[in-house]
């Protein structure tokens, strides 16, 4: 019989998939006690789409917080938070279509090609989606070069997602604006010289100091849990 093997997750990839899907389940917890404000299908349609655009940021952001801070390991939780954000983008999806439109494709169809704001989120989710779809070691060796070139339209994605979120914003467009931001300083930091300038900080004595006083908590963060669960006998 075949045995299915789980991947070897690290306690930090495993706090990643926890805090990954712990949205969801809040949601789920909030829908379930009739927690969702009075127009609840408006309310599930903000929070899974603000979930996307946290979690694509997040998976932005793990190549050049490894250039920054020499923190490899974030580099193994890129493509997992990626599919989170694709996840929720899907739910978020669905919600609107479903929810909000009762699969009605005429006003679909309409909705999408005449609200500019549902137009660039579309695009966003096709992009999201053929990502997605090809982010699989095999589609990785099958598309060679490509496969690099193609996953750079993630900033893409990105930059769609934030025009998406300013459209919908009737007044204050703070918010998206600093999402913004936060986009295009990482999409900044790929290039070259910058990138070269940012992979510097890592040896400065301060940040030095800092990575060492992290790996001492975690350190001693992990000794704890070992010792607890020692004492409780698990
Ligand atoms: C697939 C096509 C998409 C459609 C039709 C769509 C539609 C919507 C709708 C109807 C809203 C709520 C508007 C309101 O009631 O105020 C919304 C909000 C939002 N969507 Fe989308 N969306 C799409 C794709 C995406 C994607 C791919 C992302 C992120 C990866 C995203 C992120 C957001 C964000 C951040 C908000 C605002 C949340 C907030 O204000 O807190 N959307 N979208």
């Amino acid at each position: 019989m075949a045995r299915i093997t789980l991947p070897r997750l690290s306690k930090f990839q495993l706090a990643v998939h926890i805090g990954a899907l712990l949205p969801l389940f809040l949601l789920i917890f909030d829908w379930t006690r009739d927690n969702l404000t009075f127009n609840p299908i408006q309310a599930l349609e903000l929070r899974t789409g603000k979930y996307a655009l946290v979690l694509l940021i997040l998976s932005l952001a793990c190549t050049p917080i490894n250039t920054v801070f020499g923190f490899r390991q974030v580099l193994k939780v890129r493509r997992p938070l990626g599919l989170y954000a694709f996840f929720y983008a899907s739910i978020h999806f669905l919600i609107f279509i479903g929810l909000d439109y009762q699969f009605d494709l005429g006003l679909l169809q309409e909705a999408i090609f005449e609200k500019r704001y549902a137009f660039v989120g579309f695009a966003a989710g096709l992009i999201l989606l053929a990502l997605a779809f090809t982010s699989t070691r095999g589609w990785m060796k099958r598309l060679g070069r490509t496969w690099m070139k193609l996953h750079k339209f993630v900033y893409l994605a990105g930059i769609l997602v934030i025009i998406h979120y300013v459209w919908l914003v009737k007044s204050d467009i703070r918010t998206p604006l600093l999402y913004g931001a936060l986009v295009l300083l990482l999409l900044a930091l790929r290039i070259p010289s910058l990138r070269h300038k940012a992979s510097q900080i890592k040896h400065l004595r301060f940040i030095r100091r800092m990575q060492g006083s992290f790996t001492n908590l975690w350190q001693k963060f992990q000794a704890s849990l070992f010792t607890n669960s020692m004492q409780s006998g698990d």
